[in-house]
């Protein structure tokens, strides 16, 4: 069977209660999962969007695409020790730091950010590419010798994987990035780990799927839950625009398909990224969209339409801590087959977000 059969098969019916489901799971537990990429922001959206996370997750590796970025370990100390603050009484969540790469960081800061064991990866943003970009990379030669000392010392380097070369079309800036940015990187630095970030289309998967086990990827639930065309459904939807930009219906299938085959190098990130309301409802709006208030349900939605549930554990709680080689979870979640509705609103100091499915249902319900 080809390829493409295959992924057309496995293209979730999202009918959850189809007439395959002769007995329905109604109650699933797994062992607790972790965000391998999420925004926590800081402040005001800091402090109302933490507990989310840290509801579902044990970890999260916390992007630093701040204003301005976190680059230093200095920073990404003080940044772990605001989120340790503004988690509820009593949680208990591990914030894992990222370092924003520049063209001006220095080796140095690789051997400190090792030495100080919080620090988890660095992050590279082509400059431009997204929110909070425009300190990211120009050119990825003068990064040689840092990206030489995370190689060596093992640090895992996080890719926002899309070129900012205006001449290719923004649909297909992430399938030219592997071939004319991440393929020759792989070359020069065959011992470095690399996880493609949030990924989109069929080109990454299997460009993942055919790579070393240095390369991993993470996939969003609202990439596996939308295509493009949720970006004009009735008019024009900026909840639903991020970066990278939804895709079309045939991609989505191929995210899913890499998703529920219990492929080791496929696992959860959310890309949980808030923003204001009026910075998305804006004539220039924000990329960016908030999951973390069901990011776990929402992922529990596409397994079932998938039929691949027995698979969701691998994928949110194995896989992500295998490669980052950190150990797994000990305690467990309960998901319940229990529609909830989400608010129309969230809370964020003086302003409000407005979260996916916004005043909409999701099928499962965390237990408390
Ligand atoms: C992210 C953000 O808002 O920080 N936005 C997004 O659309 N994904 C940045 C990013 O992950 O590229
Ligand atoms: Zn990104
Ligand atoms: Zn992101």
């Amino acid at each position: 069977m080809s390829d493409d059969l295959d992924a057309g098969a496995r293209r979730p019916t999202l009918a959850p209660d189809g007439p395959q489901a002769s007995s329905p799971v109604t109650c699933l537990s797994l062992a607790r999962p972790d965000d391998w990429h999420v925004h926590l922001r800081d402040g005001a959206m800091l402090a109302a969007v933490v507990a989310d996370t840290a509801r579902r997750f044990a970890r999260a590796i916390v992007m630093p695409n701040l204003d301005p970025p976190v680059r230093t370990v200095g920073q990404a100390l003080a940044y772990r020790a605001r989120i340790l603050k503004a988690l509820p009484a009593g949680a208990r969540f591990e914030p894992l730091m990222t370092l924003y790469l520049t063209e001006a960081m220095r080796p140095e800061e690789i051997v400190r950010a090792k030495a100080a064991g919080v620090v988890h990866a660095v992050k590279y943003y082509p400059a431009g590419a997204t929110t909070h970009a425009a300190l990211g990379v120009r050119d990825l030669r003068p990064c040689y010798p840092v990206l030489a000392a995370m190689e060596r010392l093992d640090l895992p380097l996080l890719l926002h994987g899309e070129v900012t070369d205006p001449a290719v079309d923004v649909f297909d800036r992430e399938a030219v990035f592997l071939e004319r940015h991440l393929l020759p990187l792989m070359r020069a630095f065959p011992g470095l780990r690399m996880v493609l970030e949030h990924i989109t289309t069929r080109a990454a998967v299997e460009f993942v799927s055919a790579g070393p086990d240095t390369l991993a990827a993470t996939i969003t639930a609202h990439h596996l839950l939308l295509d493009r065309n949720a970006l004009f459904v009735g008019g024009l939807r900026p909840h639903h625009y991020c970066l990278p930009l939804l895709k079309r219906a045939e991609h989505r299938g191929a995210l899913v398909a890499a998703a529920t085959r219990g492929h080791p190098r496929f696992f959860l990130g959310t890309d949980s990224a808030p923003h204001p309301r009026h910075a998305k409802e804006s004539p220039c709006g924000c990329a960016g969209i908030y999951t973390a208030h069901a990011a776990l349900e929402l992922y529990a939605e596409v397994f079932e339409g998938a039929h691949a549930l027995d698979r969701l554990e691998g994928f949110a709680s194995q896989y992500g801590p295998d490669f980052y080689r950190l150990p797994r979870n000990q305690d467990r979640v309960t998901l319940i087959k229990e529609p909830w509705q989400v608010p129309p609103t969230i809370a964020a100091g003086a302003d409000v977000l407005v979260p996916l499915r916004a005043g909409e249902a999701v099928a499962w319900r965390l237990a408390d």
